[in-house]
């Protein structure tokens, strides 16, 4: 732990460790739950970096717990209800409170279902190529940032361990995982992206665009996993000030990871600047704070 409070990596002895990903640690409860703990690491250009964010764990789960209420009616998810210090030591309970989901053991698909409200990251770099992105077309003239005429899935093909996720087609879903699965998959990523977009701007936040993650219940019913409508997994633009940063060609202002990324472009180590592979340049103690702050105003903004 290189800050006081942060978690950089949990270490239970209550239960089996399943995995490590990139943010949670997951634990076996049985063989049917698992204990999703979100730690205060975070990623960029799929690197870890070495400093944890104080407060982002919980901050995130609190994030995900929230999106999975206001959605419920749309699509079963992972929730069992119970409570996450239930299933560890009394010891350990504080170590789990606040920042952990005691959720369902699903069989994950391997498609990252990713929907786009507008055109940034990825999106906009296959754009400029094709005029499409995953196969979908798009008409001539979008900007960087550009609000698309509606929601499109353009799901990603979950990488390894390292790897990055890579486009896919929608054909390859359906090839992947059927053609019953993908269009259920699709059509309720959309449902889900346009609920959540649509009650984020009521509070001033775009969202530009969000990864959902999927798997199957042991009836084979459809069910939403992981985290949901984070910072992590989506885009968020505060409305005010998008306009000015897309009329001038600027990436618009945003409370996720993009401001760690805009630092990140600019470190160097050794004198060079930084290759976007492991070990991560040291965060100055500033970059830490700034990132806690838009965290932290992601949360109070959508939830106030
Ligand atoms: N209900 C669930 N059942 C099984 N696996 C789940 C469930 N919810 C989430 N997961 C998996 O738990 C992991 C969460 O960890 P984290 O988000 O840190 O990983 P990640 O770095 O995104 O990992 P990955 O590279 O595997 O996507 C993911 O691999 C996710 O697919
Ligand atoms: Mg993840």
């Amino acid at each position: 732990m290189s800050s006081s409070n942060a978690l950089h990596t949990s270490s239970l002895q209550s239960l089996p460790l399943l995995a490590r990903g990139k943010v949670r640690d997951n634990y076996a409860v049985g063989d049917d739950r698992i204990l999703m703990v979100a730690s205060d690491r975070i990623s960029a250009f799929d690197v870890i970096m070495g400093e944890p964010i104080p407060g982002k764990g919980a901050l995130l789960t609190q994030m995900a717990l929230f999106w999975f209420d206001k959605l419920q009616g749309i699509v079963p998810n992972h929730l069992t209800g119970d409570a996450p210090e239930s299933v560890v030591s009394a010891g350990e309970a504080p170590l789990v409170q606040g920042r952990s989901m005691l959720v369902k053991r699903l069989k994950p698909l391997p498609v990252e279902a990713v929907v786009r409200g507008y055109l940034a990251g990825s999106g906009w770099q296959e754009y400029q190529q094709s005029r499409s992105v995953c196969g979908v077309p798009l008409p001539e003239g979008l900007q960087n940032a550009s609000k698309l005429p509606e929601p499109i899935f353009t799901p990603a093909a979950k990488a390894e361990v390292g790897e990055h996720d890579e486009n896919i087609s929608f054909e390859q879903v359906e090839a992947t995982i059927g053609k019953e699965l993908a269009a259920q998959m699709r059509d309720v990523s959309i449902a889900l992206y346009q609920a959540a977009a649509d009650y984020a701007l009521t509070k001033g936040i775009i969202i530009a665009d969000t990864k959902f993650e999927f798997g199957l219940d042991e009836q084979g019913t459809l069910t939403l996993m992981d985290e949901v409508l984070t910072p992590d997994s989506s885009r968020y633009w505060p409305q005010d000030g998008y306009q000015a940063a897309f009329e001038a060609g600027r990436n618009p202002p945003s409370y996720d990871k993009q401001y760690l990324r805009d630092w990140l472009e600019t470190a160097t180590v050794d004198g060079k600047p930084w290759g976007k592979t492991a070990p991560a340049p040291q965060l100055p103690a500033e970059v830490i704070a700034g990132t806690a702050a838009k965290y932290q105003e992601a949360l109070e903004t959508l939830t106030r």
